[in-house]
């Protein structure tokens, strides 16, 4: 360990919170999605020494934290959530000492850093799915992950009829016979958490993290570790219309796991955090992750998914709200991450995306340009009032849409192939970003080079060419992260106001928050306007638009 690692809190900011008002209930954290945030080594792919350059304009943009997607050892089958090492960097994004440096240099801004554990499956290239594989059927090293016989005359069939989320059978056969789980590529093999040592790995691993000064984890798949006992066929349509438990996902058993990390990390000093991905419903099935003696966040994915439409938006806010509070957790708000179409795309796009699928250059839906950053701005401003927690996704704070001209060839997400191009997959949303319009890669990495390719968009909406327009995106999303710390807005409470059907109006505290979501415009109150979604061009809101007034 080095020294970094066993520095304290070197931050006011940074210092222990106390109970019920802990830091993570009303943070706003920053998701840096490394292979694409900033590249210092120039071979195309994002990586840790590029982070710890480009955090002073994150800390500047006013977030409380940031969370990192995977970094570890990985064949990057599936972008690093196939890891083979749990406690080791990937050289592709550097070294444990870069790990150390930028979590200093991140603690040195006040900000929270926040790792991603994968805890699921593996990669296929992980020692102990390697050791199964030598092993052979029948021993205990296959225990650890879920090996079966296959059905029919000689075992031709997968044990069951599950499917991966990224297509085809979850089932693989191994040369001697045997069948293995994978819920997700083929290369990424479901551990099986009825095994006492796999729980206890990634107590070690949570410990290693820790000690390092990692700020908390957010867990990857956290409905999955837990299957029904005896894996029985599924019925898909019975699960989507909520007459059938899933046997894979949300299964009750998996909040056993959780109790046991809580404890782990509440022997911590610092109020280290846990949020779950957690792709469950109805809310309710989402709060029981943030039970006291759980985890303390779960990424609000209703909402996420909740179109752009007043009543909707409403209904979702009120019972997320009402969820999250009977187990005494603050609701979680996000829009966009690096597995779903970017919200300025998404919310205008017509007619709407299938969920899941992505778009590309031949998809039907479309959304038109000034719409969409309209709109995705006003999600934004919509949603960073709210009380509560909130994340963000890298480049949303520039209005990057999603891409969607990237060439089957240059595709990497295994969404693609394994769906034979059925399935756009999340490509779209993880092109590297731009920071300054005239460089090379657009100042992602001086080389030029970029694991997907950039659009010439990007030149505009570069970093630096909005650095000092008053009326650009960042500085919007500037405005309203520094408003919403300086006003409590993620610690206040929302009482809604009446303002007719298409739009939506709430106080937080001193403000009131205004969002017109139809056609007709709609009165701005009066008070001192504080913050603007899109330039006000009237007296009164046009559609798309939210303002933020101060009314007391
Ligand atoms: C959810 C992650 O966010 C996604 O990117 C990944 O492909 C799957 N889990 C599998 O780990």
């Amino acid at each position: 360990m080095t020294d970094a690692s066993t520095q304290s809190a070197p931050d006011a900011r940074l210092a222990p919170t106390a109970p019920g008002s802990e830091w993570w209930r009303s943070a706003v954290i920053y998701q840096i999605y490394p292979r694409s945030f900033a590249d210092a080594s120039g071979d195309g792919i994002g990586d840790l020494a590029g982070i710890a350059a480009r955090l002073p304009a994150i800390a500047d943009l006013g977030v409380d934290a940031v969370w990192l997607s995977p970094f570890y050892r990985s064949p990057q089958k599936d972008a690093g959530y196939d890891v083979a090492d749990y406690t080791d960097v990937d050289p592709l994004f550097g070294t444990l000492d870069d790990f150390d440096r930028m979590l200093a240099e991140a603690h040195a801004l006040g900000l929270r850093v926040i790792v991603d554990l994968v805890p699921n499956h593996s990669s296929d290239q992980h020692a102990w799915f390697q050791e199964a594989l030598a092993a052979g059927p029948g021993s205990e090293a296959r225990e650890r992950y879920i090996f079966r016989d296959g059905k029919g005359e000689s075992g031709e069939l997968p044990p069951n009829n599950w499917q991966s989320v990224f297509g085809g059978p979850a089932w693989t056969r191994v040369p001697d016979g045997q069948w293995y789980l994978h819920l997700f590529d083929t290369s990424q093999p479901d551990f099986d958490w009825n095994h006492p040592a796999v729980g206890d790995m990634f107590v070690d691993v949570l410990r290693f993290w820790l000690d390092r000064g990692v700020d908390g984890f957010r867990v990857d798949v956290a409905h999955g570790n837990a299957k029904a006992e005896g894996l029985p066929d599924v019925d898909v349509e019975l699960v989507a219309a909520g007459s059938m438990d899933s046997p894979f996902f949300g299964q009750e058993h998996v909040h056993e796991i959780y109790r046991r990390w809580h404890d782990v990390l509440a022997a911590y000093d610092g109020d280290r955090v846990l949020c779950a991905e957690a792709w469950v419903t109805p809310l309710e099935k989402m709060a029981r992750f943030v039970r006291p003696d759980e985890m303390h966040q779960a990424f609000n994915f209703v909402y996420l998914e909740t179109p752009w439409d007043a009543k909707l938006l409403h209904e979702v806010i009120d019972d997320s709200i009402s969820a999250f509070g009977a187990v005494g957790a603050p609701p979680t708000w996000v829009l966009s991450n690096h597995d779903t179409i970017r919200h300025r795309t998404r919310l205008a796009l017509v007619p709407p995306p299938i969920h899941g699928a992505g778009i590309g250059p031949t998809s039907r839906s479309k959304a038109d340009p000034t719409v969409s950053l309209r709109r995705g701005r006003a999600a934004t401003a919509l949603m960073l009032a709210l009380p509560g927690g909130a994340y963000v996704y890298q480049g949303e704070e520039l209005g990057l849409p999603e891409v969607t001209a990237i060439e089957p060839h240059e595709r990497q997400d295994p969404t693609f192939a394994r769906t034979g191009g059925e399935l756009w997959g999340r490509d779209g949303c993880r092109v590297p970003i731009p920071w300054e319009s005239a460089a090379p890669a657009y100042g992602f990495s001086e080389t030029g080079q970029t694991w997907l390719p950039q659009p010439p968009l990007w030149g505009e909406l570069a970093r630096d060419r909005q650095e000092h327009d008053p009326d650009s995106t960042l500085a919007m999303y500037r405005r309203a992260l520094h408003l919403r710390r300086e006003l409590g807005l993620g610690t206040g409470t929302l009482e809604w106001l009446d303002v007719g059907p298409t739009a939506l109006a709430f106080r937080n505290g001193s403000i009131t928050v205004v969002a017109n979501l139809g056609h007709d415009a709609v009165d701005v109150p009066r008070g001192e306007i504080l913050l603007a979604s899109s330039p006000l061009d009237s007296a009164s809101l046009s559609a798309d638009e939210v303002v933020w007034v101060r009314t007391s």
